[in-house]
C-alpha cells in the first residue's frame, strides 16, 4: 500500500513562496497565522514531509474532508505523531495500557453504536443542571484571585485551570481534590499524542498513562460494585440493560471524557478572557450587552481554536483542493487556518464579536465526529464571562505581548495569562 511518506507533492504550486513550507512550523503555536494566511493563499494542501501529512488549510477543503468519512477516516485521530520510544512501549505495556479512543478515532459502524450510548447518558439536562454550581466555582476561583495583596493573577492558573475540570469530575462522580492529577495524566495524553517527545522525554508521560488508563478501568469496576448518580454509572446501567457496549469500551469512554471535557475548556476560557480583555472596546460592549456574550464565545472559538489541527487518512486515492491525495496518505486539517478565511470570513484575521457567521467556524470539526461537548464548553465560557464582568470587569492584561503557548501539533493553549487590576 502507498503511503504519504513514500508521495512527493503532486500539487504543481510548490513554488511562490522563498521560506519553506511558507514558515509554517507544525509544533510552534505562538503565532502561526501568517503561516497559515500564506498557505491557503499560495499552497493549500501542502505535503510536509517533517511531519508525513498533507497539510489543508482552506474552510471549504477541510469542511469537505471532515464531511466525508467514508473517504477520509478518523483512525488516525490519537495516533501518537512521534513513535513510541522502547522504553515508553515498555513501560506501557507491562502496566496493562490497552486505551483506545473512546469515540474520535472510531469508525462506523462501531462508532455509531458507542456515540449513541454515550449520547443517551451525556444529555445537555444532566449538565445543565450543573449551571449554579459551575457558576459558584467561577465566583469563588475569582474572589480568591482578587483577594491577592500584589494585585496580580493568572486566568489560566487561577481560574481556567480548575472550573472545566471540577466540572467533569464531578459528572464523572469523582472528586474534586484530584484536578492535579487528572491535569497531569491529561498533559501527558497531549503530549504523547500530538507532542514532539524523544524517546527520554516520553518516560514519565507513559507512567502517568498507565496510571490514568488503570483508573479509568477501575472507575468502571467501581461504577459496577456501587453503582452511582453519575455518567459512568450511566453507561454501566445501560449496559446491564442491554445496550452493547464493554466495559473496555465504557473504560475508554472514561479516558477521552476525562481528557476532551477539560483540556480544551480550559484553553477556551482563557483565550476567551485574553481576547476580550485585550479588545477593551469589546469588553466594554458587552458589559453594556451581555446578551452579546454568546456570540462572542463562537468568535474566540473562530480566531483561536483549542485545537487548531485535528487528523484524517485516506482510505482510497482522492482528490482534496485539486490535489491527489494518495491512498492511505494522512491528512491534518487546519481549523485554525480554514476559520480565517476570507472565502468565508470577510476581514478573517479580525476579532469582532458582532461577525454575523462566527458560528460557522469548524473549531468542533464537523460530521459524524462534531464534538459532543460543545455545549458543555459554551456553557462554561458564557458563565465564565458573565462572572467575571460582574466581580472583575476591572481586570488588565498586563503584558498581552509576551503571552507564550505550548508547543503541539493539534492543541493551542496559552501557558500563561497574566492580569493585574487596580484596587
Ligand atoms: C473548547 C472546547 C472543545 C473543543 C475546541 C473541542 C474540539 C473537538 C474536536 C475538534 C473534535 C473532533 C471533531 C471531528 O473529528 O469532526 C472533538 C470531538 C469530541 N469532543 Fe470535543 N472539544 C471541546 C470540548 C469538549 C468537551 C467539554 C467534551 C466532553 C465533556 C468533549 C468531548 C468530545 C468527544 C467525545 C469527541 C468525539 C466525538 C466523536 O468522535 O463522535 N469535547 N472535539
Amino acid at each position: 500500500m502507498t503511503t504519504a511518506q513514500d508521495q512527493t507533492p503532486t500539487t504543481a504550486a510548490t513554488g511562490g513562496c522563498p521560506v519553506a513550507h511558507h514558515g509554517y512550523e507544525p509544533f510552534q503555536q505562538n503565532d502561526p497565522f501568517p503561516a497559515y494566511r500564506s498557505l491557503r493563499a499560495e499552497e493549500p494542501v501542502m505535503y510536509d514531509e517533517r511531519i508525513g501529512y498533507w497539510v489543508v488549510t482552506r474552510y471549504e477543503d477541510v469542511k469537505a474532508v471532515f464531511g466525508d468519512w467514508e473517504t477520509f477516516s478518523s483512525e488516525n485521530a490519537q495516533a501518537p505523531v512521534r513513535e513510541r520510544g522502547p522504553e515508553a512501549k515498555r513501560i506501557m505495556e507491562e502496566g496493562g495500557f490497552t486505551a483506545y479512543s473512546g469515540l474520535s478515532a472510531r469508525v462506523p459502524p462501531e462508532h455509531t453504536r458507542i456515540r449513541g450510548i454515550v449520547q443517551k447518558a451525556f444529555t445537555p439536562r444532566r449538565y445543565k443542571a450543573l449551571e449554579p454550581f459551575i457558576r459558584d466555582n467561577v465566583a469563588r476561583l475569582l474572589e480568591r484571585m482578587l483577594e491577592r495583596e500584589d494585585r496580580t493573577g493568572d486566568l489560566v492558573r487561577d481560574l481556567a485551570y480548575d472550573v472545566p475540570t471540577i466540572t467533569i469530575l464531578t459528572l464523572f462522580g469523582e472528586d474534586i481534590d484530584q484536578i492535579d492529577t487528572f491535569k497531569r495524566w491529561s498533559d501527558s495524553r497531549g503530549a504523547m499524542t500530538w507532542g514532539d517527545l524523544s524517546d527520554e522525554e516520553q518516560i514519565p508521560h507513559a507512567h502517568n498513562l498507565v496510571e490514568y488508563w488503570q483508573k479509568c478501568l477501575g472507575m468502571v469496576e467501581k461504577a459496577h460494585r456501587e453503582g452511582g448518580d453519575h455518567l459512568v454509572a450511566d453507561l454501566v446501567k445501560a449496559q446491564e440493560a442491554g445496550a452493547e457496549i464493554t466495559d473496555h469500551e465504557i473504560a475508554s469512554v472514561c479516558y477521552s471524557l476525562l481528557f476532551a471535557g477539560h483540556e480544551t475548556t480550559t484553553t477556551l476560557i482563557s483565550n476567551t478572557l485574553r481576547m476580550l480583555l485585550s479588545h477593551p472596546g469589546q469588553w466594554r460592549k458587552l458589559q453594556e450587552e451581555p446578551k452579546k456574550i454568546p456570540g462572542a464565545v463562537e468568535e474566540v472559538l473562530r480566531t483561536s481554536p483549542s485545537i487548531v489541527a485535528w487528523r484524517r487518512k485516506a482510505l482510497r486515492e482522492a482528490e482534496v483542493g485539486g490535489v491527489t491525495i494518495p491512498e492511505g496518505g494522512q491528512l491534518l486539517l487546519v481549523m485554525g487556518s480554514a476559520n480565517r478565511d476570507e472565502a468565508v470570513f470577510e476581514n478573517g484575521e479580525e476579532f469582532d464579536i458582532d461577525r454575523p457567521n462566527s458560528r460557522e467556524h469548524l473549531a468542533f470539526g464537523y460530521g459524524i465526529h462534531y464534538c459532543l461537548g460543545n455545549m458543555l464548553a459554551k456553557l462554561q465560557t458564557r458563565i465564565t464571562v458573565e462572572e467575571t464582568l460582574r466581580i472583575a470587569p476591572h481586570l488588565r492584561l498586563s503584558d498581552p505581548d509576551a503571552i507564550t503557548f505550548g508547543e503541539n501539533l493539534s492543541f493551542r493553549a496559552p501557558v500563561a495569562v497574566p492580569v493585574i487590576w487596580e484596587s
